[in-house]
């Protein structure tokens, strides 16, 4: 949105762009200038201030990048395989119980090659979407791997932007529910002050 300002006129934030930000009333936020840009953030708690600074620090973020999250997966699921693709091959690895391919999400062909692996044959109970956050990304993979999906399994779709909300629904209405019928389809915006830009989870559950 573009704003022409008027001599001794106050600035004031348009009401949709305060709802499109996720600003309540009653809410605190706090004012930042660099230049000739003001930055409104909503004012964090201790807690929060500490939990940001946290996901700052390159070492935090490098090992929520290198493969922790299929960690996290293999330690909370004791009984499964885990296994994970993505574009960076530098980042692939293997041990016990972790797998790792190649795959583009944006590439119908090498999501086929992926999905034809030998130890993918017969589909997988659970699949996470957290690679590339883009709505071409997730249909792309979405579109390649749902019928992968084993009856009764759960496909899920991380960190959807704010910004394709608009788009989400009406691929959910207008193409998912009718080309997908008998499944489930859950879209959740979870609100959080620290985070008004991408915490949103497509969830799917196939029918059983
Ligand atoms: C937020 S990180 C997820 C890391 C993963 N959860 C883990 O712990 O290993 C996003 C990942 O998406 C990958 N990525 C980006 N574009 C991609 C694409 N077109 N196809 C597949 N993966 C992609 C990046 O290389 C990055 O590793």
């Amino acid at each position: 949105m573009t704003v022409t300002l008027k001599t001794k006129t106050e600035i004031t934030v348009p009401r949709s762009i305060r709802l499109k930000a996720g600003i309540k009333p009653g809410e605190q936020v706090e004012f930042s200038v660099s230049g000739r840009t003001t930055n409104i953030t909503p004012k964090l708690s201790g807690d929060e201030i500490q939990d940001e600074r946290e996901i700052r620090d390159p070492k935090v973020r490098g090992a929520i990048r290198d493969g922790a999250s299929l960690r996290g997966w293999r330690e909370l699921f004791p009984n499964a395989l885990v296994y994970g693709a993505d574009i960076d091959r530098d980042i692939l690895f293997e041990e016990e119980r972790i797998k790792t391919f190649y795959c583009d999400q944006l590439d119908q062909g090498a999501i086929q090659d992926l999905w034809s692996q030998p130890v993918l044959e017969g589909g997988v109970d659970v699949i996470i979407d957290d690679g590339l956050h883009t709505f071409e990304g997730n249909t792309s993979f979405l579109d390649g791997s749902l019928s992968h999906l084993r009856p009764g399994g759960i496909y899920v779709i991380e960190d959807i932007l704010q910004t394709t909300i608009e788009r989400w629904r009406n691929a959910l209405k207008t193409i998912y529910s009718k080309s997908h019928p008998r499944d489930e389809f859950a879209f959740v915006q979870v609100r959080n002050s620290l985070n008004h830009y991408d915490n949103n989870l497509l969830i799917i559950r196939k029918d059983a």
